[in-house]
């Protein structure tokens, strides 16, 4: 933890105490299902992309306070692959906003040592939104504080099936080569995936009341403790990560073995 928790925490709500939080039990990892900013804007009588637009003042707190913690790794689901059946307007609308945001952000999360990097199939993105990703890659791939993971037309099975697409390349190459395919096992199948080198998320929370995986991270999951809170995506604010947090740390994991 870098600063302290009044300083991360100074105006928490009568419920919540900052300092049960345990420094020493930070989840390492931390992905995030943002969802609700749909239903954020309805009850506004705002359309969509106003949700999303509010959507991204709370990425910018919770990137802020999960860095200040000391989270190592923070995932935030931005776009799935199956979030192109959304109507073209909205589709165009997260894109520019991607762009302009990813943009206008860089510097501050330069400045804060973060480093930004994108899962997903980048490639199918506007050249617009895909080189502002470039971009903040490029000026920040050298910082070592929090690595943001930006989940971006990402989808967990088509996530495997380019492992697995991956995986036989490499193996025909071999054997063409004349050499014996590499083994499979789970530690190299994981090295295809587009989270080779990222560890798995300790902590998975999803807003907006919903239950579901929704495609994300299917393999990193395994072991994950879920959080879900009924609080639509543009509310959640540092108070409610902490509310995850201690949540996380009241949890009991067991990896499948007995304790
Ligand atoms: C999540 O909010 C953001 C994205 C999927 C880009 P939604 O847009 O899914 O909001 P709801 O679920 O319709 O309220
Ligand atoms: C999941 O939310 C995707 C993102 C948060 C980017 P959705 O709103 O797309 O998920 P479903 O359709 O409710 O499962
Ligand atoms: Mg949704």
């Amino acid at each position: 933890m870098n600063k302290p928790l009044d300083y991360i925490f100074p105006n928490p709500p009568a419920d919540l105490d900052p300092t049960r939080l345990d420094p020493a039990a930070v989840p390492e990892h931390v992905a995030v299902i943002m969802d609700g900013n749909g239903r954020w804007a309805k009850e506004r009588g705002k359309n969509r992309l106003f949700g999303h637009k509010a959507g991204i003042d709370a990425v910018r707190e919770i990137i802020r306070c999960a860095s200040d913690v000391g989270v190592r790794y923070l995932t935030i689901y931005s776009f799935s692959s199956e979030n192109w059946k959304r109507p073209q307007e909205e589709v165009i609308g997260l894109m520019n906003l991607f762009a302009t945001t990813m943009l206008a952000e860089v510097d501050g999360l330069h400045e804060e040592h973060v480093r930004v990097m994108t899962i997903g199939r980048t490639d199918e993105l506007p050249k617009k939104t895909r080189d502002a990703f470039a971009k903040a890659w490029e000026k920040t791939k050298d910082n070592d504080g929090m690595t943001l993971v930006v989940a971006v037309n990402y989808g967990g099975r088509v996530e495997m099936l380019d492992a697995m697409r991956s995986l036989m390349d490499e193996a025909h190459a071999a054997v063409r080569a004349g050499r014996a395919p590499e083994e499979l096992t789970e530690e190299s199948f994981a090295r295809h995936l587009y989270t080779a080198d990222i560890p798995d998320p300790d902590l998975l929370i999803r807003t907006s009341g919903e239950m579901r995986v929704s495609n994300f991270l299917l393999w990193q999951i395994a072991y994950s403790e879920f959080v879900c809170t009924d609080v639509l995506w543009p509310d959640f604010d540092r108070y409610e990560l902490l509310r995850a947090l201690l949540e996380f740390q009241g949890r009991d994991r067991r990896f499948g073995a007995v304790k």
